[in-house]
């Protein structure tokens, strides 16, 4: 069976597709240097799967790392390992560059030397700008509006211009946004601070954590004032990516949106979440934040056309995974207890 090597396995997104490979029969390499993520993982993924962990700590940015992982025989690589707070690239841009742009170059050069030509990339519907033309196909022209998506943007092109020089196999999947966790509670997301993002925020205001959500602008021009996004439970996107593998063994490459279609606003995603919860959960109206778009959302038609990809999870189950997710950390299932 091939073996895959994830880098950024042990984060967010790269764990929970780690265990999707596994069970879809792919061997799989993790390369992580752990900058945002807790070397506790692995032992989840070890229990989730019941296999040992093939780890190689370090990051994409040092060749002796990359190298020795695509040594374990590698057939193909899929690329989370990156730097992801829109807010951060703001204050630090060149750390930005230097680990999403010089890392993709520096990791494509080694498999380039190794043989080994199939890659997907984890990209963002951030690369889409600020767009006014809905719901959001591939071919829609792309910009940036922070250095975080000048990155991602970047990276697309790198992989393209690579593509039209040498014979790589590249899928570019443009994640929408996702939440929620594996349905074990054993992995999930683990913001390190106060979250960004709007459900690791609602997550701990339900925990008690912050005391409540600030809802950022309700005068957008969406039915109820507040922004459009198109979530997509994380167990749907770790599942795309084992589909873009699938697709690029058969050297099919493709560009495509990951999302589900249908646009939540922020205070739909709150009603949920106090569903699941069971509880009113304190809320306030806030101003808007910088640099937020009304709506992003996907046509995702393309990845089931291509991919055969269809999102099954809906928002409850986004809202009762993290909910039980968050819950299993604060009982005890903190990292490495
Ligand atoms: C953000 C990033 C995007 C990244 C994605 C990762 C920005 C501008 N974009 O997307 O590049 O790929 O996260 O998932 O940062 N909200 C509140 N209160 C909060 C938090 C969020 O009202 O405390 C609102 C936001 O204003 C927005 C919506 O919830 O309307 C979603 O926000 P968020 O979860 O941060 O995602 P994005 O901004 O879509």
């Amino acid at each position: 069976m091939a073996r895959i090597l994830l880098t950024g396995g042990a984060g967010y997104i790269g764990s929970h597709t780690y265990v999707a490979l596994r069970a879809a029969g792919y061997e799989v390499t993790i390369l992580d240097d752990f900058s945002n993520s807790d070397p506790g993982v692995i032992d989840r993924l070890v229990r989730l799967t019941g296999d040992e962990v093939d780890l190689v700590r370090g990051s994409v940015l040092y060749p002796t790392a990359v190298q020795a992982a695509l040594s374990r025989g590698i057939d193909g690589v899929v690329h989370f390992a990156a730097r992801k707070a829109v807010g951060e690239s703001v204050a630090k841009p060149l750390d930005y560059f230097e680990t999403n742009i010089s890392g993709l170059i520096a990791l494509m050069q080694e498999m380039k030397a190794a043989g080994v030509m199939r890659i997907v990339f984890s990209s963002t519907a951030t690369v889409y700008g600020e767009p006014e033309v809905f719901p959001l196909t591939e071919d829609m022209p792309l910009s940036h509006t922070s250095p975080y998506a000048f990155t991602k943007v970047t990276c697309e092109r790198v992989l393209e211009q690579a593509a039209r020089a040498d014979d790589w196999a590249v899928g570019v999947l443009r994640y929408f946004n996702p939440v929620g966790a594996h349905p074990s509670a054993l992995i999930g997301e683990d913001p390190r601070g106060v979250p960004d993002n709007l459900m690791p925020y609602i997550a701990k205001v339900a925990m008690g954590e912050l005391s409540r959500l600030q809802v950022h602008g309700n005068d957008y021009d969406t039915p109820d004032g507040t922004c459009w996004r198109d979530y997509i439970h994380v167990m749907d996107l770790a599942r795309a990516h084992v589909q873009s593998l699938d697709a690029l063994m058969e050297g099919r490459g493709h560009v495509l949106n990951i999302g589900t279609g249908t646009p939540v606003s922020v205070l739909e995603m709150h009603g949920a979440y106090q569903a699941v919860v069971g509880r009113e959960l304190p809320h306030v109206i806030g101003p808007r934040r910088p640099g937020d778009v009304p709506r992003l959302y996907a046509d995702p038609t393309k990845a089931r056309e291509v991919l055969g990809f269809d999102a099954e999870f809906g928002l409850e189950d986004m809202c009762r995974s993290s909910w039980d997710w968050v819950q299993a950390q604060a009982a005890g299932w903190r990292f490495n207890s």
